[in-house]
């Protein structure tokens, strides 16, 4: 891995959502070059933008019309260009979102490919006869239903993974592929430094499969062509969301000599607290698994491949609001930061995660602009099983639009995000602005800013080797080592104070501590670095 692969702290913005300059209630790039400086002042390196190409916006930008431009509501390519250099020119680099797997169903490539069987377009995407008048195969779309649209224009179906308006490209052909690199080089060229992969363990499907999942027979060899093709040239950093990893497979995906990619985000401790993993059926969150799953992917991957340390996106509703404990909002923030980002890897933070953010409150469906959320009601809704309170308590648990509420920068109307109506409710609470935040020392904040800080400047933390000493479920006792340089992390992951474990030592200097004291107990959600 590239050093500067591996110092990444990246930094995840969801431009609809983020700052809005126009007054049209939608996040945009002039609204983003405005807060670079905000950015900077953080200690981030790195900024992964969510996806700001034409579309539709059936799935908020995830349903791509052209990989090549720049939506008209976020701004022109030339602001684009010019928020590029004003972060480059602030030592930040740039990941975009890479959205291969599918695209809208009104790009260029569909449109043609629908039109008849024998359009040059028509396999870019995945089309199959019926069989006995009804859909190829059982699979299902991750926003329910089939994954099968029938085309009554050529009698045909077509595969979508996700909504019906995000058909997959038929990476089995080489076309496809080549336009991917060639789209690839296209914003390398342009300066931009890597991307965030899209469910890239998808592209490869295997048909033999009763369901439809990642990791087919062909994805090493897919990834590997676009690294040839395009990503090693240009040094480029990439990151794959890919969800259902054992630390074995991502190894295979990012391992150096194989040349895929850089990293691959694993979110198993985000399935915690939910039955099952199912995102919309809540149970206690088990605290012990929280970190000894952490500790799985400290240990499982190899020394030039890098854990990567998440715990909110665009995806999941606020870290807090499931690992977090409301009576201890500040202990609790920044417990989970501590406790996180203490460890060895890349490290992202979602728009809002530093302010310490908790769910916004939905009232009503007609709240939530979620496409995956509105279907998944609708769906549970047919079942009869549910009233609609239960729904809606459901939905207010696991909808991807908790976390997607616009960024409360000030006190004012609509926490100074826009000037008009935002496209969804903002969530404005006292003490959570970065108006008030950023001048008060005891903020979660300033904690993020402090973290970052001592991180950086600590050797250890970097390439230092990971062990855990101890993980009882409340508290947990982690050292990094490097170079005869140790870091002590020690987190009490619970409400009750404890006396301090034998394994910390006593005469060890305290870096980072969310409290402002560090005697013979850990207090409730505390959390210290100590250094030997
Ligand atoms: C990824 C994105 C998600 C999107 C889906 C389909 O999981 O993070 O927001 O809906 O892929 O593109
Ligand atoms: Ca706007």
């Amino acid at each position: 891995m590239k050093q500067w692969h591996k110092d990444i702290v990246a930094y995840q913005i969801y431009p609809k959502s983020f700052c809005d300059t126009n007054g049209d209630g939608i996040g945009d790039i002039k609204g983003i070059i405005g807060k670079l400086d905000y950015l900077k002042s953080l200690g981030i390196n790195t900024v992964w933008l969510s996806p700001c190409y034409p579309s539709p916006g059936d799935d908020n930008g995830y349903d791509i019309s052209d990989y090549r431009g720049i939506a008209s509501e976020y701004g022109t390519l030339d602001e684009f260009k010019e928020m590029l250099d004003g972060m480059h020119s602030r030592g930040i680099k740039l990941l975009m979102d890479l959205v291969v797997n599918h695209t809208s169903d009104e790009h260029e490539w569909f449109v043609q490919s629908r039109s008849s069987k024998d359009n040059p377009y028509r396999d870019y995407y995945i089309w199959r006869d019926p069989v006995d008048d009804h859909e190829p195969n059982e699979w299902v779309a991750a926003f329910g239903g089939s994954a099968w649209e029938y085309d009554e224009l050529t009698g045909q179906y077509y595969l979508h993974l996700f909504s019906k308006k995000q058909p997959d490209l038929n990476w089995e052909n080489p076309k496809v592929r080549q336009e991917i690199a060639d789209m690839i080089n296209y914003w390398l060229d342009m300066g931009v430094d890597g991307f965030r992969c899209d469910v890239i363990n998808n592209i490869s499907k295997d048909f033999t499969r009763a369901y439809a999942g990642g990791n087919g027979p062909r994805l090493h060899e897919y990834l590997h062509e676009l690294h040839v093709k395009a990503l090693e040239p240009h040094g480029a950093f990439t990151v794959g969301e890919t969800w259902g990893l054992t630390p074995a497979q991502a190894l295979d995906l990012t391992s150096e000599e194989r040349g895929e990619l850089t990293t691959t985000f694993q979110f198993e401790h985000l399935l915690l607290g939910r039955v099952n993993g199912d995102k919309f059926d809540p149970e206690p969150v088990d605290r012990k698994a929280f970190v000894d799953i952490l500790a799985k992917w400290e240990y499982g991957l190899s020394e030039d491949s890098y854990p990567v340390l998440v715990m909110e996106n665009h995806d999941q509703p606020r870290a807090l609001s499931r690992f977090g404990d409301k009576n201890y909002p500040y202990e609790s923030a920044t417990m989970l930061a501590s406790l996180l980002y203490g460890m060895r890897g890349v490290i992202f933070i979602y728009q809002g995660q530093e302010l310490g953010l908790h769910d916004p409150i939905f009232n009503s469906l007609d709240e939530y602009r979620d496409i995956e959320t509105l279907n998944a009601y609708r769906d549970l809704k047919s079942l009869g099983k549910f009233s609609d309170e239960e729904l809606l308590r459901k939905m207010q648990f696991g909808s991807r639009d908790c976390g997607r509420t616009p960024i409360p920068w000030t006190t004012e109307k609509e926490g100074g995000f826009t000037n008009g109506t935002p496209w969804i409710k903002t969530q404005v609470d006292k003490g959570y602005t970065v108006e008030e935040q950023d001048g008060d020392e005891k903020s979660v904040l300033n904690f993020y800013r402090r973290l970052l800080s001592v991180r950086r400047s600590t050797a250890c933390m970097g390439d230092g080797r990971f062990e855990l000493l101890l993980n009882d479920g409340k508290t947990s006792v982690y050292t990094r080592t490097l170079d005869g340089e140790t870091v002590y992390v020690v987190t009490r992951f619970d409400e009750n104070e404890c006396v301090m474990p034998e394994c910390v030592p006593t005469d060890a200097k305290v870096i980072l501590n969310n409290y402002d004291s560090f005697g013979n107990t850990l207090k409730p959600y505390q959390s210290v670095w100590l250094k030997k």
